[in-house]
């Protein structure tokens, strides 16, 4: 409503107040009948006093009412999230307790709007968080219903919407759990359990949450995908399972041979035969405990590489050089061939030099009597390679990405026959990684391994 009509209603009732004052007085004086108070004078001037009075009290009580419909249709807009503007309801109004009220009313409006916009941001954040975080959230109501569950909890739990109550989702997951149980638990604990859905190890925790007055609301789930964690400790416990079981083989010859040896009724060639066993095994304990500690130095961070600039082709000769006596005893063909002449490397050349005779020896070793093995030493596009190829065993597809783990070999029975603890590839895999280079395998069973090394040539900035 605009300002000029609210004077001019404004106005109109005072001037119908005075109208109705001065009428009354001119009445009262002129035309009452004093003499018969049931005359038809007398009834005439008490309608018309009772008119202009309604009319009066009329135009006043709307000037009270309309501010206070205004402030009803308010307040009903905010419960729908609306808020009207209710700064100038005042003007409609000369009552003092009238206005007063709408200071009031406008004030509580204001901190309305500013909390309900705190409360709305605060909620987008929470929507926000809880959309992209990488954990899953579920929230019950105490009806049972799905009040909320973001994207990672359904991939996690490999679920769609229609997984809409507790029930649904816990028969589906297989968790027999009582909903009342979680809602009612003493001192506010919550209840952990492990599943698997898919490839996924996960574990899912429920907990209640509460009311202001800390009466149940509902549950929240919350699920984590720890896959990788239990990958980690079975690694470990394999590995300790591993470490004991190579430790022991070895331990019960010496400790076999060695009693025997002390019963004292043995021949000269048998005590030397027992003692080479012996000499074996502990060299083999020796080799074993050799790459534990350099592995455990790795993973300690202990390691200080001695990079330098130096001849690649330089170190695969005499690698192979070194290696012809093992390869001569299996009657394999080892040489080594320089494709293009490389740039010098970047690296630590002693650790280089253990990872070619690692993976030669490995050639030699896996390959029938009579095989052929061949180092190439080139360069392509700037990058200096190694290349070890042979036409040995070779290594099943469903191997070779397990290649690199600690311990791992295709054939246990068979690497050690041969001397292996599996921990070779793994070695190698460490010095590649802290010398900045690159290690690929390719197999074919029966027809032979090729494993290509590249090495940096500069110095890294
Ligand atoms: N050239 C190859 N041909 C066929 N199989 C191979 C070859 N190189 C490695 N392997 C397979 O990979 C496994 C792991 O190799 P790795 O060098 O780590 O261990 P190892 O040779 O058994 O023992 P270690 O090297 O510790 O003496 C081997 O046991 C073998 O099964
Ligand atoms: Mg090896």
């Amino acid at each position: 409503m605009k300002k000029s009509i609210k004077t001019s209603i404004r106005f109109l009732s005072m001037i119908m107040v005075v109208i109705a004052f001065i009428t009354t007085i001119i009445l009262s004086i002129n035309f009452v009948d004093k003499n018969n108070i049931f005359s038809v004078t007398n009834i005439i001037v008490l309608v018309v006093l009772l008119v202009i009075a309604f009319i009066a009290g009329t135009i006043n009580a709307n000037l009270i009412i309309f501010p206070l419909k205004k402030m009803e249709k308010g307040m009903k807009s905010v419960s729908e999230g609306k808020f009207i503007d209710t700064k100038h309801l005042k003007d409609y109004t000369s009552l003092t307790e009238i206005k007063e009220l709408i200071e009031s009313y406008t004030s509580m409006m204001e901190l309305i709007k500013k909390n309900s916009f705190d409360l709305n941001s605060q909620q987008s954040k929470t929507e926000i968080i809880l959309e992209h975080m990488a954990d899953g959230v579920v929230a019950f109501s105490i009806s049972k219903q799905v009040v909320h569950m973001n994207k990672s909890a359904m991939r996690l739990l490999n679920i769609e919407k229609s997984y809409d109550t507790f029930d649904k989702i816990t028969s589906k997951l297989k968790i027999e759990l009582d909903f009342d149980k979680i809602m009612y638990l003493p001192n506010y604990k919550s209840i952990e359990t492990k599943i698997t859905v898919g490839e996924n190890a996960l574990n899912i925790v429920f907990v209640p949450f509460f009311s202001d007055r800390l009466s149940p609301m509902g549950v929240i789930m919350v699920i984590r995908n720890i896959t990788e964690s239990v990958k980690l400790d079975n690694m470990r416990k394999e590995f300790v399972a591993n470490v004991s079981h190579e430790l022991k083989t070895p331990l019960t010859s010496i400790k076999g041979y060695s009693e025997t040896m002390m019963t004292g009724d043995l021949t000269f060639a048998e005590i030397t035969r027992f003692a080479k066993v012996i000499n074996q095994e502990a060299n083999r304990m020796d080799r074993l405990v050799a790459d534990l500690l350099q592995l455990s130095r790795f993973d300690y961070k202990k390691v200080s590489w001695k990079k330098m600039m130096f001849s690649i082709v330089d170190l695969a000769q005499s690698v192979c050089e070194k290696m012809q006596y093992a390869a001569k005893e299996k009657n394999h063909h080892l040489e080594c061939i320089v494709t293009v002449e490389p740039p010098n490397v970047y690296a630590d050349r002693d650790a280089i030099e253990q990872v070619i005779m690692n993976i030669v020896s490995n050639s030699i070793k896996y390959t029938r009597e009579g095989g052929t093995i061949t180092v190439y030493v080139g360069s392509i596009n700037g990058n200096v390679y190694i290349k070890v190829i042979d036409n040995g065993i070779g290594i099943p597809p469903q191997d070779l990405n397990r290649i690199f783990e600690r311990f791992y070999r295709v054939d246990k029975a068979r690497s050690r026959k041969m001397g292996g603890t599996g921990l070779g590839l793994s070695i190698v895999k460490e010095i590649i990684d802290g010398n900045d280079g690159t290690i690929d395998i390719r197999s074919e069973v029966n027809k032979g391994t090729e494993v290509i090394i590249t090495l940096p040539t500069k110095v890294k900035a």
